[in-house]
């Protein structure tokens, strides 16, 4: 059995290139890493590597992991600047024994002598758009940490091996160095391959107060299904969040077991995720939470052309076969 989940419709373009790599026989690792290089090096994608929208200083800083279901391994990067593929970072960093965690300077000093590649990151639209934001915030009519879509999957393979990995410029005007959610253990990722994996996306301050993607596979590890998994711990952790703090920011998920069962949830009012598995056709959902009910509908054609508006601001009706 094989399968790849992804959070948000953007990822759609890079599942299709991992599940041809898993229909080869290709593992999971390859497959996932496959996956979110593309979603990295799409431009007009607003919240992933190339593209990305840079911090409060104009400087797109990355955030990625990657961890093997199978050895427990993981590779992590924090606040990188000016590489094409953090994925691959992390990916490459998984395998080290010591140092697989490396922030800023010293994860870039680590990927030019691994001789990943260099590319600035920063493009002429992402500066654009913060241009045009910037006295918004100066006057405190924008939130800084509008916009957070980060991409996070789920890999199972032929070998029954989970990998799940994460991708992300973070939030929109963050600090220079804030980190998310995504490249910490347990909060952006988990994989266990005796058991399944699951991913986050979100507001990374709120997601990480409940390590909400090991939660979702210790949750499968005592028989919920990754659906009722999701659901528990997006609606727990928005409790909790709410009751204590009186707000909870987004919290999003996605996961899969060692079957290819799959699941999703979410506290917002609408979010979408891509999934196929060997018995499921690749399909787009959106996914609705309604007053803790959570709905999972076929994204159609008019949610579609909506979506691609908002996220990359036109349709191509030719990449995006509307
Ligand atoms: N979930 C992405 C972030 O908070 O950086």
């Amino acid at each position: 059995m094989w399968g790849l989940i992804a959070t948000w419709r953007m990822s759609k373009d890079g599942v299709e290139k991992g599940i041809e790599t898993l229909k080869r026989n290709g593992s999971a690792g390859e497959a996932i890493e496959i996956a979110i290089q593309e979603v990295e090096n799409y431009p007009l994608f607003k919240s992933v590597g190339f593209g990305g929208l840079p911090n409060e200083e104009m400087e797109v800083e990355l955030d990625a992991a990657y961890m093997d279901g199978d050895t427990l391994d993981v590779g992590s990067i924090m606040a990188i600047k000016d590489f094409a593929n953090p994925i691959s970072i992390a990916k490459k960093l998984s395998k080290e024994k010591v140092n697989c965690v490396l922030v800023s300077s010293g994860a870039e000093k680590y990927a030019q002598k691994a001789g990943f590649e260099r590319k600035n990151m920063l493009t002429n639209r992402a500066q654009a758009f913060y241009n045009e934001k910037k006295h918004l915030i100066d006057r405190n009519d924008l939130k800084a940490y509008d916009g957070h879509d980060t991409v996070g999957m789920v890999c199972l393979d032929n070998d029954n091996k989970i990998v799940s990995a994460t991708s992300t410029s973070g939030l929109f005007m963050k600090k220079k160095g804030r980190v998310g959610d995504s490249p910490l253990i347990g909060s952006g990722f988990y994989a266990d391959s005796q058991i399944g994996g699951a991913t986050a996306t979100g507001l990374g301050e709120d997601l990480m107060k409940g390590c909400i993607s090991y939660e979702i596979v210790r949750l499968m590890k005592d028989g919920y299904s990754p659906q009722e998994a999701c659901e528990k711990a997006v609606l727990d952790l928005d409790y909790e969040l709410r009751t204590r703090r009186k707000e909870a920011g987004d919290l999003s998920v996605v996961a899969m077991n060692c079957n290819g069962e799959w699941g999703a949830a979410t506290n917002i009012s609408e979010f979408s995720c891509v999934v196929q598995t060997e018995k499921e056709n690749l399909e787009v959902y959106v996914i609705k939470n309604n007053n803790g009910i959570i709905e999972k509908i076929v994204a159609d054609e008019a949610w579609t052309e909506e979506y691609m508006k908002n996220e990359i601001g036109y349709v191509d009706e030719e990449k995006w076969g509307k």
